[in-house]
């Protein structure tokens, strides 16, 4: 597989690494601390077509790859990874889907304006008794002539409190033996939704999430995604795709924290000489550099291979568990290297730390991702 950046790609690259570092980086620790929507941030990568990376341009979008995706959600993650979430999202758990599933009259409606960041998209599959066990969710849709009716709630909505919309997966036939899912997308001001507060997370602060609850909520048949009955199906393939975002979102948290251990070891002075000279820390950035590029690549093989077509499922479920797990490692090791000051918020390593935490948990955890593999390893 050949990782050499096409022009576009590497100008991709540049355009959100400058972005990064001049708007978002200064003000990603405010940002944390102060739990603040970054909405000056969604502006911004709304304008460079952030929002809509993968989506065609004539769908509203900038019209490039995954591995585009990918590049960038590193970079930006990096700086902020609330900012890289609220990006994911909408690309990979909103756009994509509606993209991939939906009516030219969505296309038209629903993906362009969110794809040009007009408007935001958010993704409901979770419910308080259902997280792994995505098919036991209690959301009902039942269906009157023309018209749906939808009753249940979602919860952890990253975007919710923001968004205009949001797919919710709802059981749509308890008939036979196996109940059967219909995805529907709902704006967020339809009579009947509601919105809880904010949840208060560890980490990825900026990024709000809250509960969708839906009760009695009439929908045109026309807010349908894809067939009737093969919700559970339009949901698990949008989250092979969102999870190649969520393990480049890894890659930026973990990058941010390997950057910042290096520039300290270098800096910091123990028993007379830079602590970079020890071997202690050499073999610690020596491993967190060679799990980063291990990640990095796993993460552009499943973009790559979503760019060809093909199905991802063991391949985006392998990027995110290593890449999310290796985060983890990596942000741990940054705060041994930084001692006292890596355990306070002055360089922020210890927001690197909480951020990446949720990596090995959102759009499935790493258990599940494990499941996911094992059943292809076992399949042969
Ligand atoms: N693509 C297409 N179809 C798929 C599929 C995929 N990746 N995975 C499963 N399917 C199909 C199966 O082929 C099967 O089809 P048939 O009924 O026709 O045979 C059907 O879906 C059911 O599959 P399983 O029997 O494997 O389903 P399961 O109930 O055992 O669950 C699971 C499988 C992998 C555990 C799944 O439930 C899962 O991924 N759980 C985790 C849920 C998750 O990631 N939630 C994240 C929420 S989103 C979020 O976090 C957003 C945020 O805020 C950022």
């Amino acid at each position: 597989m050949d990782f050499q950046l096409t022009e576009d790609q590497a100008l991709l690259k540049q355009t959100a690494r400058e972005l990064a570092e001049r708007e978002i980086a200064p003000k990603a620790a405010e940002l944390d601390r102060q739990a603040r929507w970054p909405s000056e941030v969604v502006s911004q990568l709304a304008e460079l077509g952030f929002l809509g990376v993968a989506v065609p341009s004539e769908h509203g979008g900038a019209g490039l790859d995954h591995v585009s995706y990918v590049l960038a959600m590193e970079e930006i993650s990096r700086a902020c990874a609330s900012c890289g979430v609220i990006m994911s999202v909408n690309n990979s758990l909103f756009c994509d889907p509606v993209l991939k599933f939906g009516t030219p009259a969505q296309h038209a409606e629903i993906l362009a304006p969110c794809a040009r960041g007009e408007k935001l998209g958010s993704f409901g599959l979770t419910e308080p008794m259902s997280g792994s066990d995505a098919q036991t969710m209690q959301t009902v849709a039942e269906r009157r002539g023309d018209t749906w009716v939808l009753s249940g709630s979602k919860n952890f909505i990253t975007n919710g409190p923001h968004a205009d919309y949001i797919i919710v997966f709802a059981v749509t036939d308890k008939s036979g033996p196996k109940v059967t899912h219909t995805a529907f997308i709902v704006p967020l001001d339809t009579p009947g939704v509601s919105r809880g507060h904010h949840d208060e997370k560890l980490g990825i602060k900026a990024a709000h999430s809250c509960t969708v609850f839906f009760e009695n909520v009439e929908l045109p048949d026309s807010a349908r995604l894809g067939e009737v009955g093969a919700g559970f199906k339009v949901a698990m393939t949008t989250l092979d795709g969102g999870r190649i975002g969520i393990a480049a979102q890894a890659l930026g948290i973990a990058r941010a924290a390997l950057d910042k251990s290096i520039a300290y070891a270098k800096e910091r002075h123990a028993f007379g000489k830079p602590i970079a000279e020890f071997q202690a820390i050499q073999f610690k950035l020596s491993d967190m550099a060679t799990e980063l590029d291990a990640a990095r690549l796993l993460t552009l093989r499943a973009a790559a291979l979503k760019d060809r077509g093909q199905r991802t499922s063991m391949e985006s479920a392998a990027a995110k568990l290593y890449a999310s797990e290796a985060s983890t490692r990596i942000t741990h090791a940054a705060i041994q290297i930084h001692g006292g000051y890596g355990y306070t918020a002055e360089y922020g390593v210890e927001r690197h730390y909480r951020d990446a935490r949720i990596t090995e948990i959102y759009e499935g955890t790493s258990e599940i991702q494990r499941i996911v593999i094992a059943s292809h390893v076992l399949k042969g």
